[in-house]
């Protein structure tokens, strides 16, 4: 029988556009419900938008828009957002359905009945940011500590939800459920709070002074509070207390926010489904903030990221990587396009991107894209292999348990020893030998690339099933399971291998964030034009101080492979007294096999240079006549690495 799945976001606020840390949350969940599709499982995933309460109708009156009529248009761009994030929700809810607001009122009715609600004078300290009423311990130096205001004294008659009745159970229930509440440092907290007497929770606000809300059903002088009736839409979108999808999903029901909101989900929401009738939902996982410059990213500092101009500039799935590698799950993290950037270039272009296209592009030149049908496999080999179901098996336990940086950081240690093998076995070596090892070494490269590209496809979808393209394997996306990436040898069915473009751009320069804009076009456009960036030109007389700065280097080529995409360009690997990529746009000068061994003069202090997405590391001297183009050669072998003076 298959597995089920329930992940939900919280409803986000409609009193503001959505930025970095709302698209952070549903990018988490969109992962989880990834992976478990690709598990087989029965998934659901449910997103939506938090509509009642004071501080949407301050936005709406601050914007001079009718309440409804904004809240539809702040709603509506969450929800146009979500599909260029490739969020897969399966629902989106709102707390202005009808569909809604039936379940509040009902539940509102049975805890009533229960006993668990009754009417009383209150007087308190009133955070209309936080939309709750504070202690005075709770408060850091006279003020909330999320807003930065002093809270207003409000007194007045209200609804109050028996809260304190369900205290013990409550610590009990998480004392025997370690993983209700995790990572655990939030279980902790928790329960830290729930040492000292739970107070009842105020459940109303008068009509007199808010009326955006859901009445309440024993009295139309009063709406819910924003938090009982918000809740509730984790179990409302299910169709509670009867649909299918309720009894389906609520026994496995996991829910996904950052820390600001761990008391209503720690707290208040187990008390109420329990004083509803309703069983506990299964896990509360619970992550850190996306800070900017040290301070938590929010919509009432001003200090947000916007994910769509990220997106434009580069691209959704280095976007989605890039938040969920970054962050450690549970933990702060600073958010900055610096650190996006050196993501994108180390672990995409580096790693993953030169994997992938310099494999393939063996597979393509050594055996016409056909997938070589492996040999006799070796130590070597057969570590690769180990190493790649133990990866699955570890990656696994890593997404159960809502360890998805891990997760990333396993399926990249794997890219490295995969890179390793290459080092090792050197195919160039054997395609030159005429080696029959060779068909097994790549093989084993296209096994590992066919298991990344499922590991890789919750967090990055489109560039998994790009790869699953290249590779021309019959399934791709969510149509592979995760057991074909526990099964070495699937591959071997697969053909013709695609020559390998390029997966993801480097970024050039670490400049101020508000100039990579134009950097980024700029160098995507060369790119794309394939043209090979020169640098300027120096038309003086170079001192023979300039020309002693010169670190000029014998080489010799140890390999050398076409630049996909490239018709000029060909990315060698010279030793010059230690090994660097050159690239030199020698293609169809040189048959890429001729160059091997051959002895070069290398500039080895120029500084690095982009070209389509792989740097090279010094420059190949050549003369170029109105024949053609000569490369420079010691006239007899000399030792890899001298200088020429
Ligand atoms: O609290 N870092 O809505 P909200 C990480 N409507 N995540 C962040 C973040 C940051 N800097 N800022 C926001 C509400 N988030 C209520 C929820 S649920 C029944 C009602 C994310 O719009 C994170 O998931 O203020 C956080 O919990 C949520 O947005 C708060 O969204």
């Amino acid at each position: 029988m298959k597995d089920k799945f329930y992940i939900t976001t919280p409803i986000y606020y409609v009193n503001a556009a959505p930025h970095l840390g709302h698209a952070y949350t549903t990018i988490v969940a969109d992962v989880l419900s990834r992976f478990h599709i690709l598990q087989g499982d029965e998934t659901f995933f449910l997103t939506g938008t938090d509509e009642h309460g004071d501080k949407i109708v301050a936005a709406a009156e601050k914007e001079g828009t009718p309440t409804k009529e904004y809240v539809d248009k702040i709603s509506g761009l969450f929800r146009a957002l979500w599909p260029k994030l490739k969020i897969g929700n399966n629902d989106f809810i709102r707390t202005t359905d009808p569909r809604h607001q039936q379940v509040v009122q009902a539940i509102l009715n049975t805890v009533k009945e229960r006993g668990d609600i009754y009417f009383s004078e209150y007087s308190g300290l009133y955070c209309f940011g936080c939309e709750r009423f504070y202690t005075e311990r709770e408060l850091v130096d006279g003020k909330c500590p999320d807003h930065q205001v002093e809270p207003t004294l409000i007194s007045e008659a209200n609804y109050f939800f028996r809260m304190s009745r369900y205290q013990d159970w409550l610590i009990d229930h998480i004392r025997t459920h370690p993983d209700f509440i995790r990572p655990e440092r939030y279980r902790n907290e928790v329960l830290a709070f729930l040492r000292d007497p739970l107070e009842d929770l105020c459940i109303s606000r008068p009509k007199s002074r808010l009326s955006w809300g859901i009445p309440l059903p024993f009295d139309d002088q009063y709406v819910t509070y924003v938090w009982f009736d918000a809740l509730i839409n984790y179990v409302s979108a299910l169709g509670y207390p009867k649909g299918a999808r309720f009894e389906t999903f609520w026994p496995v029901a996991q829910h996904l926010v950052a820390k600001d909101i761990l008391k209503p989900h720690g707290i208040y929401w187990p008390c109420m489904l329990k004083a509803a009738g309703i069983e506990p939902y299964r896990h509360l996982n619970v992550h850190g903030y996306w800070n900017v410059n040290q301070g938590k990213m929010s919509k009432s500092l001003g200090n947000v990221v916007k994910p769509l101009e990220l997106l434009d500039i580069y691209g959704l799935d280095a976007f989605r990587y890039f938040l969920i590698r970054e962050m450690v799950f549970g933990l702060d993290s600073e958010f900055s396009e610096e650190a996006l950037v050196a993501r994108i270039n180390a672990d995409l272009v580096n790693d993953l991107g030169n994997l992938v296209s310099r494999s393939l592009t063996m597979v393509h030149n050594y055996f016409q894209g056909e997938m070589p049908a492996p040999g006799p496999s070796e130590v070597l080999d057969d570590e690769l292999r180990e190493s790649a179901l133990q990866l699955v098996e570890s990656y696994k336990a890593s997404m159960e348990e809502v360890g998805l940086h891990r997760a990333m950081v396993l399926t990249w240690e794997f890219i490295g020893k995969i890179n390793k093998y290459i080092v090792a076995t050197e195919p160039w070596v054997l395609a030159k030998e005429r080696s029959s090892r060779l068909a097994t070494v790549l093989f084993h490269l296209v096994e590992s690339i066919r298991i990344i590209s499922i590991l890789i496809w919750p967090v990055m979808p489109e560039t998994a099933e790009k790869i699953q393209d290249l590779l021309g394997l019959g399934k791709k996306g969510r149509d592979v399971s995760l057991d074909d990436a526990g099964e070495w040898g699937i591959g071997k069915a697969v053909r013709p291998i695609a020559k390998a473009p390029h997966l993801f751009q480097r970024i050039e320069g670490q400049k101020e964030a508000g100039s990579r804009r134009s950097e980024v076009g700029a160098q995507r456009s060369a790119d794309s034009a394939g043209e090979m960036q020169t640098s300027k030109s120096e038309q003086d007389m170079v001192s023979f101080k300039e020309f002693r700065r010169m670190d000029i280097r014998i080489g010799t080529v140890k390999g050398a492979e076409a630049i996909p995409g490239s018709k000029k360009l060909l990315r060698l690997t010279v030793d010059i007294g230690e090994q660097r990529t050159v690239v030199a746009g020698l293609a169809g000068v040189y048959a890429e096999q001729d160059l091997i061994n051959k002895q070069v003069v290398v500039l080895a202090n120029l500084e690095p240079v982009n070209f389509m997405g792989v740097e090279s590391r010094g420059m190949l001297l050549a003369a170029e006549d109105g024949s053609g183009v000569h490369i420079l050669m010691p006239d007899t072998e000399s030792v890899p690495g001298s200088k020429v003076r």
